[in-house]
């Protein structure tokens, strides 16, 4: 059936649409947005009784979204750690929707299986991380630590006899993970999932801004033995700091465990000779679970589940059945890296955006963003009753106003309501905090000293109010 002429001007709808968002959003601050129940009211209907027409249903989903859309992509926001979804990723991944490939084998889907080959050898090397790992592609950072995870379980329980793929956790001899006191949330939803438990945790004592304390963590093994999985972190969540990997994994290792490196975003310190160092010994873990979709500036979604030990990969996720074709030896089984079979190509916005800002360009960025977060953080620290938690070495930090919760609190929702940035709130060691995330390839220099002085304001008009 050929595509009707209509249907045809639906997707150019789209395609204008999303270029014109961009545009408009290439200075904005943070557009104001509809609230949640605004939006769900201008979309909240019945089932439709019958069908549309393309056009139609594409102007009325801008029409009714656009207001709810806030400017992530834009140069001012700071409020999580989310890259600028980059427009070549963009463009890639509306291709990648067009092509309509499920990246399940490469019999089905050669060119977004092949792509997510070169994509993987890429990764690796940019992050100099050992080339004979391997590397699934998946969906964020939560998934990729808990692919990671998987394949520790298994293979520490292997080196103890126990076959965890085969058998479960019932009757297994126990694993004992030992995980930073400051790790992200989602790593223990990641346990959860595993049958690990949240709970069932040793947890490494860190310094003020979340480092593991390699000395605890010694102190800890001294009277350790069975299976063992050590978790640490590349990029603490409101402090950007990283564990002194290289004084953790030869603890790890002599102690017979497994370390996994939850390196989201900070694991990206690696792309740049400049600031390598702050993830010293990184690459003597044995897995890593890294995102593209922030400091990457992919599309929205898409990451990294890196594994040294390729077999423990495999164990943990491969999937077979008679009706799926299996790779060639030459072939690389994406299925076999991660936890679904049917699977958006990710691949293809990855690629794009390696090609789109090459080894020199994602250095650059890198580098740009720590020091537009330095010297943010500098002048933040320069307003008068505002208190710099700590000088940022990577690219988060946090900032206290006047001597309460709820004076921070009023900054925060004051340069929310001013729009010039967005920046969120967290809170840290007990106090609430202003916490600034600078993860954007758009964000300028400019634009650091456009949010330091919206900042400055904001807290001015608190003060007035007394
Ligand atoms: C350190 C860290 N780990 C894990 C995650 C979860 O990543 P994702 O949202 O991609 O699943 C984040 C998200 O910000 C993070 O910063």
């Amino acid at each position: 059936m050929p595509i009707d002429q209509d249907t045809l001007e639906a997707l150019q709808l789209a395609a204008r649409a999303g270029s014109d968002y961009r545009q408009r959003t290439v200075d904005a601050a943070t557009t104001p947005v509809d609230s949640y129940a605004q939006v769900l009211a201008r979309f909240a209907e019945p089932v439709p009784e019958t069908g549309g027409v393309p056009t139609e249903i594409i102007a009325d989903l801008i029409a009714r979204a656009d207001g709810g859309i806030r400017a992530m992509t834009g140069p001012r926001f700071f409020g999580w750690v989310i890259g600028s979804s980059h427009p070549t990723g963009v463009a890639a991944d509306w291709l990648t929707s067009a092509w309509g490939q499920n990246a399940a084998n490469v019999v089905a889907a050669p060119a977004a299986c092949a792509v997510e080959a070169v994509v993987a050898g890429w990764v690796l090397d940019l992050l100099d991380l050992p080339r004979e790992s391997s590397v699934g592609v998946v969906s964020g950072a939560t998934v990729a630590n808990t692919v990671c995870l998987a394949a520790a379980r298994g293979e520490v329980l292997r080196r103890a006899g126990w076959d965890v793929e085969a058998d479960g956790l019932f009757g297994a001899p126990e694993i004992t993970v030992m995980i930073g006191a400051d790790a992200h949330a989602t790593v223990f939803s990641g346990l959860r999932y595993l049958g690990l438990g949240a709970k069932r945790v040793i947890e490494i004592a860190t310094d003020s801004l979340g480092r593991m304390l390699a000395s605890d963590l010694a102190e800890r093994l001294e009277s350790h033995s069975g299976p063992l999985i050590v978790i640490a972190q590349a990029g603490q969540i409101n402090t950007g700091v990283s564990d002194p990997f290289a004084q953790i994994a030869p603890l790890v290792r002599k102690a017979g465990g497994w370390l996994h490196v939850d390196g989201a975003f900070g694991l990206w310190a690696a792309a740049s000779s400049k600031h390598r160092h702050l993830v010293a010994g990184v690459e003597q873990a044995d897995s890593w679970g890294t995102d593209g979709h922030k400091w990457l500036q992919t599309p929205y979604d898409g990451s990294f589940a890196i594994v040294r030990d390729e077999a423990a990969h495999r164990r943990a996720m491969s999937i077979t059945a008679s009706y799926l074709p299996g790779a060639a030896p030459s072939e690389r089984d994406p299925t076999s890296y991660v936890m679904e079979l049917s699977r958006r190509a990710r691949g293809f916005a990855m690629w794009a955006m390696i090609r789109q800002l090459g080894r020199t360009g994602v250095a650059a960025m890198v580098e740009q963003d720590i020091a537009v977060a330095q010297a943010m953080a500098a002048g933040m620290a320069a307003i008068e009753g505002a208190e710099l938690i700590a000088m940022p070495e990577l690219n988060q930090f946090m900032v206290r106003f006047g001597d309460s919760d709820d004076l921070t609190r009023a900054v925060l929702a004051q340069v929310q309501e001013d729009a010039v940035a967005f920046i969120g709130g967290s809170e840290w060691r007990g106090q609430w905090v202003m916490r600034v995330s600078v993860c954007s390839i758009a964000t300028t220099p400019e634009d650091g000293r456009i949010t330091v002085d919206a900042v400055r304001a904001a807290w001015e008009k608190v003060r007035a109010r007394g």
